[in-house]
Parts: structure tokens; C-alpha cells; sequence
């Protein structure tokens, strides 16, 4: 696998920093909670992990809401406990990514207090400020992310500024040199100190419309989604101009060794792929969000495996993402013996896995009543995000070894039985299953870095081939319904299960066809 980068072979691993493992007794996950849980990380199988926002901010977004973009917040820890973190994390060969938030600052952040002092001030064109529509309202029908029009009036200056998420996260102006540079400096300031790389944050987000053209309507949208989407974003998102500064980005990061550009962008699937640039100078991985936002179904999944497998544009490399801080846990959209089959999935695909915290123990949505719902998203539109957000199960004691005071959000139900400790020895749990899929792919240069082509199938099952450079080949089949089904192998001879969602499957011997039960995924290695 050296003919590869490490963010191409390995795993990387999402860590919400506040849900982690709290070392300080403040019912907050933090630094040194990380810190504490880097043998298990490693024990997992973990290559990198991505740590959601540690920067100081007022937590109007826990954390997406940046007010020093070259710090640590207390409530995490400090500069050197970060400086110990990357520096134990390399020590057992982790690397270390840090989400990056460049789109908008707080409003706590010294540039916009500054830029709205006056209309004057010097840093007035860091922001995005607009004079009313003539008839007094907002400059164009542009909604916020998080509800409502995504202008906000300020008294003060008698102007209106944009800001795609809440009030309290003013966009950018990207089109201002000023503000380029010292976004870049931040992310140079993280290098140096040896961070391994960036997921940056809403990153088709960066550049609106020059004209701020109104957005039209989305003859789609169904009431009860978000009402965001009642509007199609053509002109607040995914603008031509933001390929020159994704450029920028990637060439910052080629001063530097082995460091990765990750974008978080939510877009169809040929929009998403023109983010890797076009001679390899855009995002090492624009996130692939299809297995997230498609429904669970083998067809559609089979057939956006394909299509993204058709579009990536040449030396591109893949990825593939299950979960994230802002969706719903795969084991409650899809049900926990699916789930399963979704981890065999993730971890057989060629192109770079990224998990989630937890759901490597099969962690689900939490019922959180509305009285405690935190998230900002569920207080303003009802679609909290605070569910797939609790604490990270470790154990059945108190707090779920998560805290020994009482966690910031509650903890997810069941943890009792759900926790890493509980299942770590246990021969059909999740965590077990994932660490021998993870533990398999490191191992299997075909799984990892090999060839991928789809086999037919029908109904609900999803089949494929991986194949290495040596020859080494393995068939990964994958039942998406509860029924029994039949895969006919064809040309591919016979092989041997080597992993399976039944372990007891495993070292069967496979020939002619394969069986699947229900919910049944198995990995085979063709003689
Ligand atoms: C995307 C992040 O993942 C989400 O958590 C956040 O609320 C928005 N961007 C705004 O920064």
C-alpha cells in the first residue's frame, strides 16, 4: 500500500470533542478525554481522526461558531494540551484532522464587532452587508440553513447581513483578499503545529452570487422538510468562483507533507465531483455523503456506487461517509441488523471510509424531549440534531464511563447493554464486527486499495468484486432486505467466507452461488 497516501488506505474516525470522553468532571467531552481514548482509537483500527470544532466561540452552534480561529477553548483544554494530543495521536501512528470553518465566524469574533461598529470600518467588507430591498425588507429571498430569511437586520448601520446559518454565524466575504489571507494563515498556524489536515466546513457554501440574484423555488419540496429547501440555493451556494480559492486551499496544503483537504459538501453527485479540481488541484475527498442521504435501497445504492464510480474524474480517489454530527444514526435510519450490513459495506468499498463516533457499538438516536434539546437547528426548525449527538457509550457505569458528572446532553437509551465495554468481547457484537472488517481491509490490499467492479444482482442484494494488483480477489455480497436471497457466482469460481454479519459463516466454503439470509452481508475470498 505505499504506493498510496495514508488518507487513501486508512480509516478515518469522526470525534464529536464534546461528546467523546469528559477528563475534567464538567459533563463535556475535551482534549484530554481524547487523549485518554487514543489506545482504544488504535485498538479499532483508527488512521486519522477528525475532531469537530475545539476553537474558542460562544456555542451559539457548539463550536461552528468560531471567535479565534488559532486556539482552544477552555471548555476543551488548551494550546499544548492539543500540541500532547497530535503528539501522542502520531506516536501510535494517528493521524490528526481538525474541522475547519471558514464560511462564517461568530458574531463574538473581533472582525465582526469591529465591521459592525460602522459602516466605515475597516473590516466592514469582511462580512457580506447589503442595503435593503426597496421596499424595506431583506436584499433577496435567500433562507437560512437553520430557518427564516438569512439576512439580519442591523440597526446600528442600517444595513442587512447574510449569514447562511444562524445570525449568530455571519458569512464571510471569500471575494476579499484580506479575509483569504487570514483564513489561510489560521489553517498555516495548524499545520505547523503538525495538524494532518482539514475538513472544511460547508465549503460549497463559500462564494454567493455577485448579484445576489434571488434563489427560485424548489418545485419538489414537500412540506415537513426543512424549509430551507423550499427554495433551490443556485445562487447562495456551489458558485464557479469557489474552484479558484478550493485551489488555494490544496496548494497551502502541498507546502506541506502528506497533509489532507477534506470539503464537506452536500451536492448531486456530478456537481460534487468537480470539487476535486480538474488536474488534481482541488479537495483530496470531497465527503460523499449517498449513503447517508439515499434511501436504504439496493438498487439506488448500487446505482449511485456506479454513477460516482463513472464521474470521478482521473487519480481521483473515493470516499465514502455513514454518519455525521448532522444526521440521524445509521443504526436508527436504517434498523441495527441493516446497519451491520452497512458497516460491511462502508469497509469494503474502494475510496476512504469515515465513521462516526459510536456507531461503531451500533450507538442510535436518543429521545431527547424538547425541553432539553440543545441544537439550534431543533429549536428553530424541529429537526434537532442533538439525537445522534450523546455521549459516547463506554461502559455501563455511571454516565456510561462517558463523565463522571452529569453529561451536557443525556445519555442515549440502553446504554447499559450498548457500550464499548459490553461488546468488546463479545464474538457477534458491532464493535467486534467492525474491528475485524477494519482489521481485514488494513490487511487486504485488494479491500483497501484494489480494483472494484459490480456484479449483476437483483432484488435487494448488492454484489461486487475487489481485486488487487496481485490477482488476490474477494467477492463482497450484501442483502439490503430481510428475505433470503440467491446470488448466482457465475464465472468467479469458488472461495471461502472470511468475514461475515453471521459469523458463524465464516470458513464456509462457497461454490457455483452464494445464499444470503436476511440482513446477511459476507465477504469471500475467491480461490
Ligand atoms: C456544517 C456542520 O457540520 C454543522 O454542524 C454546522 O451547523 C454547519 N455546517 C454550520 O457551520
Amino acid at each position: 500500500m505505499r504506493s498510496h497516501e495514508w488518507w487513501q488506505h486508512g480509516i478515518i474516525y469522526q470525534i464529536y470533542p464534546r461528546s467523546f470522553a469528559d477528563s475534567n468532571a464538567d459533563g463535556v467531552g475535551d482534549l484530554r478525554g481524547i487523549l485518554g481514548k487514543l489506545d482504544y482509537l488504535s485498538w479499532l483500527g483508527t488512521d486519522a481522526i477528525w475532531i469537530s470544532p475545539i476553537y474558542p466561540s460562544p456555542m451559539a452552534d457548539f463550536g461552528y461558531d468560531v471567535s479565534n480561529y488559532t486556539d482552544i477553548h477552555p471548555v476543551f483544554g488548551t494550546l499544548d494540551e492539543m500540541r500532547e494530543l497530535i503528539a501522542a495521536a502520531h506516536a501510535r501512528d494517528i493521524k490528526v484532522i481538525l474541522d475547519f470553518v471558514p464560511n462564517h465566524t461568530s458574531s463574538e469574533h473581533p472582525w465582526f464587532k469591529e465591521a459592525r461598529r460602522s459602516r466605515n470600518s475597516e473590516k466592514r467588507d469582511y462580512y457580506l452587508w447589503h442595503d435593503p430591498a426597496p421596499n424595506g425588507g431583506p436584499p433577496n429571498n435567500w433562507l437560512s440553513v437553520f430557518g427564516g430569511s438569512a439576512w439580519e437586520w442591523d440597526e446600528e448601520t442600517g444595513q442587512y447581513y447574510y449569514h447562511a446559518f444562524l445570525k449568530e454565524q455571519p458569512d464571510l466575504n471569500w471575494r476579499n483578499p484580506r479575509v483569504r489571507q487570514q483564513m489561510y494563515a489560521a489553517m498555516r498556524f495548524w499545520l505547523e503545529q503538525g495538524v494532518d489536515g482539514f475538513r472544511v466546513d460547508v465549503l460549497w457554501h463559500l462564494i454567493k452570487d455577485a448579484e445576489w440574484r434571488d434563489n427560485p423555488p424548489n418545485p419538489d419540496y414537500v412540506p415537513g422538510q426543512a424549509p430551507y429547501n423550499q427554495l433551490i440555493p443556485a445562487y447562495s451556494t456551489d458558485q464557479p468562483e469557489i474552484y479558484p480559492i478550493v485551489k488555494e486551499m490544496r496548494s497551502l496544503m502541498n507546502e506541506f507533507d502528506e497533509r489532507v483537504l477534506i470539503g464537506e459538501i452536500y451536492l448531486p453527485i456530478r456537481r460534487l465531483v468537480s470539487y476535486y479540481g480538474t488536474a488534481g488541484d482541488g479537495a483530496h475527498l470531497p465527503f460523499n455523503f449517498q449513503l447517508i442521504t439515499l434511501p436504504w435501497n439496493a438498487r439506488q445504492i448500487a446505482a449511485a456506487i456506479g454513477e460516482y464510480e463513472g464521474v470521478l474524474p482521473p487519480n481521483a480517489w473515493p470516499n465514502w461517509v455513514l454518519g455525521n454530527h448532522d444526521q440521524p444514526r445509521v443504526a436508527s435510519r436504517i434498523g441495527l441488523p441493516q446497519a451491520r450490513v452497512a458497516a460491511v459495506l462502508l469497509l469494503t468499498l474502494r475510496g476512504t471510509p469515515t465513521l462516526y463516533y459510536g456507531d461503531e457499538i451500533g450507538m442510535r438516536d436518543s429521545v431527547i424531549f424538547p425541553e432539553a434539546i440543545r441544537d439550534p437547528q431543533g429549536k428553530n426548525i424541529g429537526i434537532s440534531r442533538d439525537p445522534a449527538r450523546t455521549p459516547m457509550q463506554w461502559s455501563s457505569a455511571t454516565n456510561a464511563g462517558f463523565s463522571t458528572a452529569e453529561p451536557w446532553l443525556p445519555l442515549g437509551h440502553g446504554y447499559e447493554h450498548c457500550n464499548v465495554e459490553g461488546q468488546t468481547q463479545a464474538k457477534d457484537s458491532m464493535l467486534t464486527l467492525y474491528r475485524r472488517l477494519i482489521e481485514l481491509r488494513r490487511k487486504e490490499p485488494a479491500l483497501c486499495i484494489g480494483s472494484y467492479r459490480p456484479l449483476v444482482s437483483g432484488g435487494d442484494v448488492i454484489a461486487f468484486v475487489r481485486e488487487a494488483d496481485t490477482g488476490n480477489r474477494f467477492l463482497v455480497a450484501l442483502n439490503l432486505g430481510p428475505r433470503p436471497a440467491l446470488l448466482p457466482l457465475d464465472t468467479l469460481g469458488t472461495g471461502q467466507v472470511v468475514l461475515a454479519t453471521e459469523s458463524r459463516r465464516e470458513s464456509e466454503r462457497v461454490s457455483g452461488r452464494l445464499v444470503l439470509t436476511g440482513d446477511d452481508a459476507v465477504v469471500v475470498r475467491l480461490d
